[in-house]
Parts: C-alpha cells; structure tokens; sequence
C-alpha cells in the first residue's frame, strides 16, 4: 500500500536515535506522504531541524509560542486532520506525558489534538524500557488505542545490552499502514467458511479437480467460535464426511469436523474435563455434558445440573428428569429414547439449585454451540426461561415464548415449562400447556426429520 495522499505528522523527541527519524521520513515521503515534522527542544539537541525542513519540504514545527513560526492554532487544526500522527523516536519522557494527557510542548499539544490513530514508536535504554513507571504507561496508551511499537533487542548506546533499540523503518511503516486500513466490525455478521478441494465436471463422467486440503478455510472456521461459524462448521463436516464417504482419501485433516457426531461428541466431552471457564466449576462433583442418541435429530436443552444429576454424570435423571421422560413418551407425543439427545445450557451444577448467572451461561455457550454443530437437530426443545432466553437471545418471559415456534439457525426451537416448575406448580393448566408444547415438537420433528 503506498502512503499517497496521506498527511502525517512526525514527532521526534530527544533520544540519541533522533537522527534515525532522518531515515524513516525520507521513506515516508518516498511512499508519497505529506508529513509535518515536530521535534521537541530536546530533539533539537541531537539533529538540526534544517534537515527536516529540507527533506519534508515543510516548515518544522519546535515552539508553540514562537511569534515568527505561522499560526500555532492552524497547526493544531492540521493535527485534527491528519491522517496519523507517528512519534519516532520516543523517550519515556514523551510516553509518560501522552499516557497522562499532559501538553506542555507542541508534540503533546498536537497528540492531545488528533483525531486520527498515533502510532509510537519508542527508543532508550534497555532498563528504561522495563521501568514500572514505563511499562504502566505504554499499557495505558496501549488501552487507549495508540499503536505502541516493541523497541527492538540489541546493543543499545549505552553499551549496555537489551531491550530498547529504535525499531526498523519497515516496521514502523507496518505499523503506520496497519494503523490506516480500518478493520470492518464483523459483529452479529453471519460467515459461511468453505473448504476443501473443488470440481469442475468436463463431462458426465470426469472431472478437474485439485489437491486443496481445506486447511485454510478449516483454520480460519476454528479460529471463532461464535454460533455463526458453528453453524458453519456444522455444515462444513456434513460436506467433508460426504467427501469421505466418497472415498476422497486427500483431505488430509484432523480434527473433529471430520468425525462422525459420536466421535465428535466424545471428543467435546474429553476436552471439556477440568474445564474451569467460570465459577461453577468450582461446586461441581462432575461435568454433565448430555446423554442420548449422537445421532438425534430432536435436541432437548434444560438449564443446569442439581444434585442427582451432579453425583452421576447424566442429565435429567433426579425427579424432574422422571417427569421429562414421561412427558417426551406420552400419548401423542411419543418419542423414544433414540430420538432425543439431552443437555443443558451450563455444563456444572449452580450452587443450591439457582439460575446460572450471565456470565456462566456465556462461557458455557461455545460448549452447547459445538455440541448442536456435532448434532445438526432438526427440532430443539428449551426447557424453562433460562434455556429459551440464552438461546434466542430475548428477555421476554417463557410463557410469552412458549407455544410458538421460532427459527433457530437450520432447526427450530420450541420452548416450554421446565419439568421441575411444573413438580413445584402443579396446575393442570402448565402441564396441559408443556403438553401442547411437546405435541408441537413432534409435529416439527415428524416434518424435518431426515433419519
Ligand atoms: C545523549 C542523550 C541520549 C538520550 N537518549 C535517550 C533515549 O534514547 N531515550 C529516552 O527516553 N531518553 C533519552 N535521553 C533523555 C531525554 O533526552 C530526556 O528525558 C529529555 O527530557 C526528553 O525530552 P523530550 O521527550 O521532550 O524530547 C537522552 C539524553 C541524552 C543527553
Ligand atoms: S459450566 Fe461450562 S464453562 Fe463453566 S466450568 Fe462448567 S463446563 Fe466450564
């Protein structure tokens, strides 16, 4: 990318690399930038500002208050519009007063003025460099925003040896260039990842193929693990296990996107051993992850393990769980154990039986998200508010949600009463409700179901 029709101010404080700055703008200029050069007084004591004036072919900025330098205020006006402002070399000093707002010279005046991104380039001594005081303030500029570049390791002019040296040009300039190409927000954007080897029929027999791994779009897939490319995922293994299938012996992959959903299924489950992404971990006697059939296209999803279902392992199996099988068997209703594979949205049992809070359900999310992935359901049943809501991302209350049925990604889901608000309630109104509910489901599933 060249700089062309780029404006830049280039700050240079007093460092012994000062003169180095000579260099980086000969190679601003040469990419096509305008830059406007501002060194401190102390700069001045390491290289003349002749040199910069001569190179950048503009007045060179020193003195905020210096009655024959032209306006001061179009100056910082200049600020507010240039692209970017690069401050290379920096002393700690300069880190010190950016990281507070301080402004007390034309550079910090001009840093405080800027709209556009500041990139720093620093350079000292290999100690200065690791000062508490210096580390805390380039992690606050850092915060900020502002491209804070690493000093390079070497023989410093000190003759000491470390970490401190003004970095090369060429990284400089990365950076410069990184800090102008803005980066798109991708949030709640939906990406499908392909992978994998094309082909191109040349008749009814043949094809042109190539030897693509898929390794890319596969890293790129597994590199987010947001709902958007699980689902994507998930249809990327059903592709690849249908290239297996086929007898493609070249994929050349690992990994569970390849396995069938059993396998993937005990992969999840193994990986998840010793997980501790949130507090529950801390309570629980075991992970619950799901039991039931991997090959299940009816997926049903409850809130969180009690204590029955902490001591064996399994989901749904204390009074509430008996409750649940009976209602999935009911007359009407009527799905057998082979159909339905049972989960929760938290893995681990919330202490005394309460809601999982917000911040567990969203560690936990990824797990229930690979696990759908590995499943593709056709129909999912959310079992009490906290199921329904963290899924469909709502507030509204479950007896507004429910007796309704709304898409999920390829699946449907359909919320209803949890079993165990039904043992604590038991109005025959609830229960007729989950009953409806459940026919509802089946009726779903009867349409979509593909095994
Ligand atoms: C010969 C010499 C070399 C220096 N080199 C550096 C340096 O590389 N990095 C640094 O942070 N300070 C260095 N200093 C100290 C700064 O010049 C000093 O902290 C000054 O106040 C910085 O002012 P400024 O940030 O306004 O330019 C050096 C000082 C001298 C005398
Ligand atoms: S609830 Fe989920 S995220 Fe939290 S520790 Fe258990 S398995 Fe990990």
């Amino acid at each position: 990318m060249s700089l062309a029709g780029r404006e830049l101010i280039l700050g240079v404080t007093g460092s012994i690399a000062a003169y180095k700055a000579v260099y980086l703008l000969r190679e601003l200029t040469r990419l096509g930038a305008a830059v406007t050069v501002c060194l401190s007084e102390h700069a001045r004591e390491f290289v003349g500002p002749l040199t910069f004036r001569t190179l950048s072919g503009r007045p060179v900025l020193t003195n905020l208050f210096d009655p024959q330098s032209p306006d001061a205020v179009e100056h910082v006006a200049l600020a507010e519009r240039a692209d970017a402002i690069v401050v290379a070399p920096a002393t700690a000093n300069l880190l010190a007063k950016a990281a507070h707002g301080l402004a007390d010279d034309f550079l910090t005046t001009l840093l405080l003025a800027a709209r556009g991104p500041v990139v720093i380039a620093p350079a000292m001594d290999g100690g200065m460099w690791e000062h508490p005081a210096v580390v805390a303030n380039v992690a606050t500029l850092r915060a900020r925003g502002v491209a804070v570049l690493e000093p390079d390791a070497g023989a410093l002019a000190s003759g000491l040896s470390g970490k401190g040296r003004f970095p090369e040009p060429d990284a400089i300039v990365e950076a410069i260039r990184r800090a102008l190409t803005p980066v798109r927000d991708l949030a709640g954007e939906r990406l499908l990842v392909t992978a994998g080897p094309t082909r191109e029929p040349v008749d009814p027999v043949r094809y042109l193929s190539n030897r693509s791994s898929g390794r890319m779009g596969y890293g790129l897939a597994a590199a987010d693990p947001r709902q958007a490319l699980a689902d994507a995922l998930g249809a990327l293994g059903a592709t690849l296990r249908h290239h297996r299938d086929l007898g493609t012996t070249e994929l050349g992959l690992e990994g569970q996107y390849l396995l069938g959903p059993d396998e993937a299924l005990r992969a999840q489950e193994q990986a998840l051993q010793g997980c501790r992404k949130c507090k529950l971990c801390e309570g629980r006697t075991t992970i619950v992850f799901g039991a039931g059939s991997p090959r299940a296209e009816f997926v049903v999803i409850g809130e969180g393990p009690g204590a029955d279902e902490d001591a064996q392992g399994l989901p749904f199996v204390g009074r509430a769980g008996q409750l649940l099988t009976k209602m999935l068997e009911s007359p009407g209703v009527g799905f057998t154990r082979d159909e339905a594979y049972v989960s929760n949205t938290v893995k681990c049992r919330p202490p005394g039986n309460r809601n999982p809070e917000a911040e567990e359900l969203a560690a936990c999310a990824p797990v229930l998200a690979a696990q759908l992935a590995a499943l593709q359901p056709k129909v999912i049943l959310a079992l009490g508010s906290v199921a329904a809501q963290s899924l469909l991302g709502t507030k509204e209350a479950i007896g507004r949600l429910r007796g309704r049925v709304h898409p999920y990604g390829s699946a449907v889901l359909i919320p209803t009463f949890h079993p165990a608000f039904l043992l604590r309630n038991p109005g025959q109104e609830y229960k007729r409700m989950a009953w409806e509910d459940l026919k509802l489901a089946r009726r779903e599933y009867d349409q979509r179901r593909t095994r």
